[in-house]
């Protein structure tokens, strides 16, 4: 079976972007592929973090992915920071990415923007996340479409490597869904929806409540026209609440334009919220029942960073050797 491997960071609480973009991915592969998946805690430390929150936050979000449907018996699930291959092996990617390479990446321009500080993890963040993807030898990686640089450059330091040292690490590809790769900000559509922009009124988690969900959605940004038509460049605001609609009652885009033409922006925004607290409901319910186990939740991180570790040791035992360096006896 093919493998698959993503992973979400712990910050903030998850939103309908990243499940829309990336987890309902995560758990549809499940059937189909290996697929192991990861809350990436080291990346978070990359900046201005809460000491005394994160690892609280690590655990929420990995309840909410077993919430939103990842089942331990079918897919591997774990904390980054729990298997020491993943920065054993950035440190050797260090030596075959290059500074021009990693300058170019937007998001690292954007996130050290209106940093007093920027640190040396968030430059080199992009190199942890290809060494994330390779330390498995993934095939294929669901993320949402604002990690297609990241992924690019994964694929480039791959093939790198494998040209200065011999066939050793596996080239990934990219699986950026059709829709719903870029799920918008309900009040700036033109900006995609953030755990860490500051437009808590943009973004619904998945855990909202019904009442915030149903406030957020019908209070959303459209245009001073009136007609209703999937057109993201010329009416953002519109098409982003298509494409939720469409996603939330699992109806084709098309589908969900004809059923709301000539019915008003008005209507649009209450099926919207509508379907979407409709859609998070049992999430919410399942997520009520694995809190109150948190040992439960804690026992199945373990059991996943075994299973991972077994997996990455034997590719990091691959690369070391391929790098030359001296076995240890
Ligand atoms: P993160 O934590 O920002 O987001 C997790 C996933 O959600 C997707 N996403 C979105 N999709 C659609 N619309 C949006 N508005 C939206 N916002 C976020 C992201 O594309 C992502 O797939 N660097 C990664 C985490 C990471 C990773 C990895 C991913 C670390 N190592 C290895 C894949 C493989 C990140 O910060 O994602």
């Amino acid at each position: 079976m093919a493998r698959v491997f993503s992973g979400i960071q712990p910050t903030g609480d998850m939103h309908l972007g990243n499940y829309l973009g990336a987890v309902r991915q995560w758990v549809a592969d499940q059937d189909t592929h290996d697929a192991i998946y990861c809350v990436v805690d080291l990346h978070a430390i990359t900046s201005p973090y809460d000491p005394a929150e994160l690892a609280e936050q690590t655990r929420r979000t990995a309840t909410i992915l077993l919430a939103a449907g990842l089942d331990p018996d079918r897919c591997t699930l774990f904390v980054q920071s729990h298997v020491p291959a993943h920065t054993e092996l950035t440190w050797i990617l260090n030596c075959v990415a290059t500074v021009g390479e990693l300058r170019r990446m937007t998001q690292f321009k954007e996130k050290g923007r209106g940093q007093e500080s920027v640190s040396a993890g968030l430059f080199d963040y992009p190199v942890l996340m290809a060494a994330d993807i390779l330390a498995y030898d993934t095939d294929r990686v669901p993320v949402g479409d604002d990690q297609r640089q990241h992924l690019e450059l994964a694929r480039d330091i791959a093939l790198r490597f494998n040209h200065r040292f011999g066939k050793t690490l596996v080239v990934p590809e990219a699986a950026i869904p059709p829709f719903g790769a870029r799920v918008m900000d309900l009040q700036h559509p033109t900006a995609k929806m953030s755990k860490s922009a500051n437009s808590p009124q943009g973004t619904i988690a998945l855990l909202d409540d019904p009442g915030v969900i149903t406030k957020r959605l019908t209070s959303a940004v459209t245009d001073s026209e009136s007609d209703i038509r999937f057109d993201p460049e010329q009416k953002p605001g519109v098409a982003n609440l298509l494409q939720i609609l469409a996603a939330a009652t699992g109806k084709a885009i098309p589908d969900v334009e004809r059923d709301h033409a000539g019915k008003g922006y008005g209507a649009l925004k209450a099926a919207t919220a509508e379907a979407v607290v409709e859609f998070l409901r049992p999430l919410r319910a399942r997520y009520e029942e694995l809190e109150a186990d948190p040992g439960r939740v804690t026992a199945l991180l373990t059991l996943g960073a075994d299973k991972a570790e077994a997996i990455a040791t034997k590719v990091i035992t691959r690369v070391r050797d391929a790098v030359g360096l001296l076995p240890r006896a």
